[in-house]
């Protein structure tokens, strides 16, 4: 098994703030991040739709998916894998952890 890199944890902000079914924009190192909630659970993923480097975060959030506002592919932010044409290639998803109410993201693992 690889080695693990070395946990970097960055404090995104309260997990309160983030209502059920929405999701906000972080920027950590300038690279962008959707954090979302779906019910009770937490998701970081790329804000850059593997089709044509757009921004994720123009699109919207239903279940566990995030549409791409530009061509339509609906991602899982789960996994990162595109639910349907255009897109191909999966969206880069990161650990995200809730600890004392707050959100707090590993830019260098993936989830
Ligand atoms: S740019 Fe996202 S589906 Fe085309």
């Amino acid at each position: 098994m690889a080695a693990q890199p070395p946990e970097q944890l960055v404090d995104i902000g309260a997990a309160a703030d983030i209502a059920p079914g929405k999701f906000v924009t972080a920027k950590v190192d300038g690279r962008g991040y959707i954090i979302a909630r779906v019910e009770d659970r937490y998701y970081a993923v790329e804000d850059n739709c593997t089709h044509e480097d757009y921004p994720l975060s123009y699109g919207c959030l239903d279940g566990g998916y995030i549409k791409c506002s530009l061509h339509g592919s609906w991602f899982s932010l789960e996994t990162g894998q595109p639910q349907e044409p255009p897109a191909e290639e999966p969206i880069a998803t990161f650990r995200l952890e809730v600890r004392d109410g707050r959100l707090l993201l590993d830019p260098a693992r993936a989830a």
